[in-house]
């Protein structure tokens, strides 16, 4: 089967294929149903989550357009330039569509082309104006430098939303949608063992596979001897296609007027 290839189901109505490699597993399609115009669409424009009166217009709004982001932005983002190019192709088909009915999450029946249009916007290096700061730490010198940097981007630019996780304490997934949605990071780590902190490793791990693009990063942490956590910060989120700006908050033990200060650099690079 190719995209537009159809078979007859009788009582006039026909099964229209469409062909969705790698959106997001190597066998994955999406089928139409003329006549009643619904596209049953696989994972695209699904979520992990369960509206008990099935449809988009009974769900929480709030809930659902939350779930919604944040399968995109955890699952999707690597085959952003695909979602893209499939988009275009399925409205060049001229199909009309009623309902979308994924194969998880809510069945969109009340104006379906709008979770399209969110697609369509999430795959092309999606921004809002905010910044989320992400730290781990163990005696709280790292996160004493996370807030001084957050509160300086509130200070410096007012309307900037500003987000602040520590990695041990938040849902991985959730830190992600906040990445997803900003257009710059702030990344903390103390020095640990000539590296960083490996729930710090393991989520940057996880950021590099989402290939997302086109945003700034700026990174900081305590250290007591080599100080190599920063680098090593650097290097990483280079490697994972930041563009990490050379402000960085290096605080010897818990941090100092002088780290406070390159707090304020940090926040005033990420917000230029
Ligand atoms: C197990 C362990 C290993 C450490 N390894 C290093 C190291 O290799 N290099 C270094 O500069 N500091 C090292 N440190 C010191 C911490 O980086 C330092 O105490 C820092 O202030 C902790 O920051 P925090 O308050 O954010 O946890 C180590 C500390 C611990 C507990």
């Amino acid at each position: 089967m190719k995209t537009g290839d159809s078979i007859d189901i009788g009582n006039g109505k026909k099964l229209v294929f469409v062909e969705m490699r790698m959106l997001h597993w190597p066998d994955s399609m999406a089928t139409y149903l003329t006549g009643d115009n619904i596209l049953f669409s696989n994972d695209a424009f699904g979520q992990h989550f369960a509206v008990e009166e099935l449809f988009n217009d009974k769900a929480d709004q709030c809930m659902l357009w939350e779930e919604a982001i944040k399968y995109y932005a955890n699952i999707l983002t690597p085959f952003s330039p695909l979602v893209k190019k499939k988009i275009e192709e399925i409205q060049g088909l001229n199909l009309p569509i009623d309902i979308i009915a994924t194969s998880h999450g809510s069945i969109w029946r009340e104006n379906p082309l709008q979770i399209v249009e969110k697609y369509y916007e999430w795959s092309q290096n999606y921004k809002e104006d905010q910044i989320t700061v992400v730290y781990d730490t163990m005696w709280d010198g790292t996160k004493q430098l996370a807030h001084k940097i957050s509160a300086e981007i509130a200070r410096i630019s007012p309307n900037t939303r500003v987000k602040i996780y520590n990695i041990s304490k938040t849902n991985k997934n959730d830190i992600m949608t906040k990445v997803f949605k900003s257009k710059a990071i702030a990344l903390g780590s103390p020095t640990v063992y000539g590296s960083i902190l490996s729930s710090v490793g393991g989520w940057l791990e996880f950021l590099k596979e989402l290939k997302y693009k086109d945003k700034k990063a700026a990174v900081f942490g305590c250290y007591g001897w080599g100080g190599e956590g920063t680098k090593v910060l650097r290097e990483r989120l280079t490697d994972a296609g930041f563009m990490v700006v050379d402000a960085e908050a290096k605080s010897l033990w818990n941090p100092e007027e002088a780290d406070f200060q390159n707090a304020e650099e940090i926040a005033r690079a990420l917000c230029q």
